[in-house]
């Protein structure tokens, strides 16, 4: 078998589960108590910006409340052992905190916005803060009030960074899904994209997501046992 150097890691809200941050989908998931469309489309923000803006107000204090868990500091550690061999990581990432990052990863995507990044509609303009956001918040860029939205991709929205992850999945030998339901695109078609190349693929899920038919391999369980023991299993090889 020839050594796997280029590794393409999409995550999503079942690695963070373990740090306490509830998933999406699942039972008692975040949705449970607002829709979709009230806190995740543009249409709702337009309806009712106090309510989207203190639904993610809520998100990002969460954030300095939870801590990285042991499939985050597994995946940094898969990058540091990749990069001394001259090998690479791209950790794509549909979740919104800053885990990854915490946790030591470098080189993470993403695609669907930051907790912590804000953007003025009125300068255009993006700012990392941990702050509030009201209607009455002005920008620090340009002083406008009321114009600051979280720098997130709602529904109907185009995801951030495609070209660059289409170019990592092209260029990866092995790409893994890591606790995903397989529900969103594009995200979810990253998969049959990387096995229409040749790629090796490999899901890592408590259950089996939406497209696991798509994936070489599954292996069911919980991220914070699974991931550190198939990085150990890769930086080993
Ligand atoms: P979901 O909530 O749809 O799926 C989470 C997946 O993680 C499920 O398949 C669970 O079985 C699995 N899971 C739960 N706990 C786990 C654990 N401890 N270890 C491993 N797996 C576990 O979340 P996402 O797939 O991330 O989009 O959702 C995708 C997008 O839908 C989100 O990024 C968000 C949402 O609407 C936007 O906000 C644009």
């Amino acid at each position: 078998m020839t050594k796997i150097k280029n590794i393409v890691v999409l995550t999503g809200a079942g690695i963070s589960a373990e740090s306490g941050i509830r998933t999406f989908r699942d039972t008692g998931g975040l949705w449970e108590d607002r829709s979709i469309e009230e806190v995740a489309t543009p249409q709702g923000y337009a309806a009712d910006p106090e309510l989207v803006l203190g639904f993610y107000n809520a998100r990002r204090a969460q954030l300095s409340t939870v801590e990285p868990n042991t499939a985050h500091t597994a995946l940094a550690k898969l990058e540091a052992g990749l990069a001394k061999e001259g090998g690479n990581l791209t950790i794509v990432t549909q979740n919104v905190d800053d885990l990854h990052e915490r946790a030591g990863t470098q080189n993470v995507i993403h695609m669907h916005g930051e907790l912590l990044s804000q953007w003025c509609r009125a300068c255009n303009q993006k700012f990392i803060s941990a702050d509030a956001f009201t209607t009455k918040s002005s920008c620090p860029k340009c002083d406008v009030i009321g114009k600051v939205r979280p720098d997130i991709v709602w529904f109907g929205e185009m995801p951030y960074y495609m070209d660059t992850i289409e170019v990592a999945v092209t260029n990866c030998d092995l790409f893994v899904s890591i606790g995903t339901s397989g529900a969103v695109y594009p995200a979810a078609g990253y998969v049959q994209m990387a096995r229409g190349l040749g790629k090796q693929t490999l899901e890592i899920n408590l259950e089996p997501s939406e497209g696991s038919a798509f994936f070489h391999d599954t292996r069911l369980g919980k991220a914070g046992d699974l991931v550190p023991i198939w990085v150990d299993e890769i930086l080993s090889a």
